[in-house]
């Protein structure tokens, strides 16, 4: 037997008994997909009685004001995801006619539907064979296959995606999809999966090589931190400029930059002008002009740096000593090596 006629041979014996799979009307298994995401099964029940008898059409939801959708989602939690159900509903009523999409792509094109969960609708009430992959699915996949690259990674989250799509029934795609989700939640689940009862045991990479606690593997994300620099371009009328050695702890360590403004988020001139950092270093009147109109990014490991450039022309300046014609023999970052590029150029 293929690996999907043993996992649907299993769901028809084995599948949950839930509400929503009793129908294939899209608005309802909609509102139970939307309802399902990082939320338990046991929790959304009342929820989607609660919703299907209070609208029971999408033109329902549609005509309810935003508060009293709201007030019926009070304690599901992700509020955004009933206003995206309030405000799609309402495109659907208004736009479409009251009718629902059948294209998967149709479906990815409406507010708050993800590939998850236009390939759930796709799928199930169109018996479309676009795959599923929520959690579940990567680890029933991680693990029989014996895939060790990360979930959360872009090439892990393409190659899951292909595989669980290699794999599809395309006769009864909606059950494949509910099969495997349901296989992970009942069977190889996260901690302590069953596997003395698995009826795929016998072929489980993961089983036979002991790395069922293993996979899936998860990249660790790490934090970025968003920076906005201003840096400023001093011209003095006899060709100078000012460059700061960075000694602190941090990025760059022992480089030169331009005398540099950090700020909590982008600014005008005007913010720049009258922040007290520029006062200090520029009492008397300049010519600035922003370099950039926008903002470079620079990325960084940790770091996102929001980088302005703002060129000032002063008659003269105490501290500006370095001539511009040696600025080259200075160790830059490569964010002020790149800007002094396009600055030749442009000068
Ligand atoms: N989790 C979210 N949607 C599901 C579905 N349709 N079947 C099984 N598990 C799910």
């Amino acid at each position: 037997m293929t690996f999907s006629n043993k996992l649907i041979f299993w769901y028809l014996k084995n599948n949950r008994d839930l509400p929503w799979r009793k129908t294939k009307n899209p608005y309802f298994i909609w509102l139970s997909e939307i309802m399902l995401q990082q939320t338990r099964v046991a929790q959304v029940m009342s929820y989607y009685f609660k919703f299907t008898e209070n609208y029971p059409t999408v033109s329902h939801l549609a005509n309810a004001s935003e508060s009293e959708v709201l007030k019926m989602w009070q304690g599901l939690g992700y509020y955004s995801r009933a206003r995206n159900l309030h405000f799609t509903a309402k495109f659907i009523a208004n736009e479409l006619n009251g009718e629902f999409p059948k294209r998967f792509y149709e479906i990815m094109k409406l507010k708050g539907i993800g590939d998850y969960t236009a390939s759930a609708i796709a799928s199930i009430c169109f018996d479309e064979p676009t795959a599923t992959v929520d959690g579940n699915v990567y680890r029933v996949l991680a693990r029989y296959f014996g895939i060790e690259t990360a979930i959360n990674s872009s090439v892990g989250i393409k190659e899951f995606k292909n595989l669980a799509q290699n794999l599809i029934d395309e006769t009864q795609p909606g059950n494949f999809n509910q099969a495997i989700m349901d296989f992970g939640a009942l069977i190889c689940k996260p901690q302590n999966p069953l596997c003395d009862e698995c009826s795929f045991s016998e072929s489980c990479v993961a089983l036979q090589k002991n790395l069922i606690k293993k996979l899936p593997v998860k990249e660790k994300k790490i934090k970025v931190k968003n920076r906005y620099f201003n840096y400023l371009v001093i011209k003095t009328e006899d060709d100078k400029t000012v460059l700061n050695q960075r000694n602190d702890k941090g990025i760059w360590q022992g480089l030169y930059q331009f005398p540099l403004i950090e700020a909590d988020e982008i600014i005008c001139k005007e913010q720049l002008i009258t922040s007290k950092e520029f006062y200090d270093f520029f009492p008397d009147e300049t010519t600035i002009s922003l370099f950039n109109s926008k903002e470079i990014l620079h990325k960084l490991s940790h770091q996102h740096l929001y980088t302005q450039f703002w060129i000032i022309e002063i008659k003269s300046l105490k501290s500006a000593k370095i001539p511009w014609k040696i600025i080259h023999s200075y160790p830059v970052p490569v964010l002020i090596a790149n800007f002094l590029i396009d600055f030749r150029f442009e000068k």
